[in-house]
């Protein structure tokens, strides 16, 4: 099929690579002009793993190509996927400027019957808003249909997750419309779950506030394991044993960050109070997640007083591994307040820097390497669980640190490797380990 993806982001790239991957004609527009010029040129302007071979092999064999042109996109494709940004504001709600500019600029170049299928993640309601602009704006001769189509696809793992994902979701109340988007996803072999626009819309929502409170759920248990003398590994290993309670998502840490979670569930909590429900759960979840945020703060002055003129090895800026994306991770809010504390920051990142210096700019110094990171630092705070930072040879931080004090916020290490070395190591929901000799 001839299809158009609008917007060169996360979720756009990997879509149009991999639509191409599934044997369709893909055109992917965005406004970034030096953006476009860099993936016509067969870089991606993100690290995401397998997403760039993805992009050239397309790109040479024709079934992939990158525009600026809005006559090119949109004229004639049968398919046009919208992934544009939906940014919060500064009242937690979402930002649907560029939803609209898009869907007017779609209703004014459309010649043919189109499916317009909405990725990104949009306020239920909002599908409904882009049916009324479109229909409102073309010819009466011009069939267009609207259908929400929500992402599951992590960062990091998005490419194997379009292909290996849990589900697919089709918010359409017409079957026609529904028929051809279960065509694109049949080859997936990925269970199909064919509702109506809201509740497809209220999925994704609903999906990440769940994952965002089982979060915060073990990060409060981890609080009190610290307490009473309980390890949260060994507890979350229990508790997830029970099938209906399920593994995943039970890592107790420094909280959730990226470019999803802590705006989804603003926006829910908004969204709710917009039809007079107060989600008073929903709010305790995002109020847990930032105070865990500031836990190794909390942790370092109370192990060593002020960090006036400390040095610190921060280690990890991107919110999670694997991905270049800095978006509300507690790394950089860490970074911001050591700053305020009067510390000296030299912070480590395997892919992350130049995104983390647009936010922090020459206020910290950049480490290329953990060794330097680490060079004669008093204290280190893990804020990111690289597996470079996992598998580091753990007789470093006593090797280049005089002193270690180490702060993981993300339990990177066994406590019974740790106490092999001369370091005094806090974590979260485990017992503290004190330097031994
Ligand atoms: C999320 C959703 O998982 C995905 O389905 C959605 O479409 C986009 O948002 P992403 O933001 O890429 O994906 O990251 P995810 O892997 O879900 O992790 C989010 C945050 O939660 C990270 O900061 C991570 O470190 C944290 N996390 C995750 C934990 O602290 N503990 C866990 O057990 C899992």
């Amino acid at each position: 099929m001839k299809i158009t993806v609008a917007g060169a982001g996360y979720v756009g790239l990997v879509t149009c690579a991999c639509l191409a991957e599934l044997g369709h004609y893909v055109t992917c527009i965005d406004i970034q002009k030096e953006k476009i010029e860099m993936l016509q040129n067969g870089r991606s302007p993100i690290y995401e793993p397998g997403l760039e071979p993805l992009l050239q092999k397309h790109l040479q064999n024709g079934t992939l190509q990158f525009t600026t042109d809005s006559h090119q996109a949109y004229s004639n494709p049968e398919i046009i996927y919208i992934a544009v940004g939906t940014p919060e504001k500064e009242d937690g709600t979402v930002d649907l400027k560029y939803i609209h500019v898009i869907t007017h600029t779609i209703a004014h170049y459309i010649k043919n019957d189109v499916l317009i299928c909405t990725k990104s993640t949009v306020p239920v309601g909002t599908n409904d808003l882009i049916k009324e602009i479109i229909y409102s704006r073309i010819p009466s001769n011009i069939k267009a249909e609207v259908v929400a189509t929500p992402e599951f696809l992590r960062e990091g793992s998005a490419v194997f997750d379009f292909f290996h994902g849990d589900r697919i979701v089709i918010g359409t109340d017409n079957p026609e419309a529904a028929s051809i988007m279960e065509q694109i996803y049949l080859p997936l072999k990925i269970p199909i779950i064919t509702t109506d626009i809201r509740s497809a819309e209220m999925i994704k929502y609903a999906s990440n506030a769940f994952l965002a409170t089982k979060i915060s759920f073990i990060n409060e248990i981890a609080n009190i394991c610290e307490k009473v003398g309980a390890n949260i590994e060994e507890v979350a290993y229990g508790i997830g044993q029970d099938k209906r309670i399920g593994p995943n998502f039970l890592k107790a840490g420094i909280g959730f960050g990226g470019s999803c979670f802590p705006k989804d569930t603003k926006a829910l909590v908004q969204l709710a109070g917009d039809v007079e429900h107060s989600f008073e759960l929903l709010e305790s979840v995002i109020k847990v997640n930032n105070h865990q945020q500031s836990l190794p703060i909390l942790k370092a002055k109370q192990k060593i007083g002020s960090l006036h003129n400390k040095k610190v090895a921060l280690l990890g800026l991107s919110f999670k591994p694997d991905t270049d994306d800095v978006r509300e991770s507690a790394s950089i809010k860490i970074a911001k307040e050591l700053i305020q504390e009067g510390a000296i920051v030299r912070a480590y990142d395997p892919i992350a820097i130049p995104n983390a210096k647009k936010v922090l700019g020459d206020t910290i110094e950049y480490a290329y390497d953990i060794r330097f990171a680490l060079h004669e630092a008093e204290l280190a705070i893990i804020a990111t669980d690289w597996e470079h930072i996992k598998h580091v040879p753990l007789d470093i931080f006593h090797t280049f640190m005089e002193d270690p004090i180490i702060i993981d916020g993300r339990n990177c290490y066994p406590l019974r490797e740790i106490q092999k070395y001369p370091v005094t190591y806090m974590s979260i929901g485990r017992a503290n380990v004190h330097k031994s000799g």
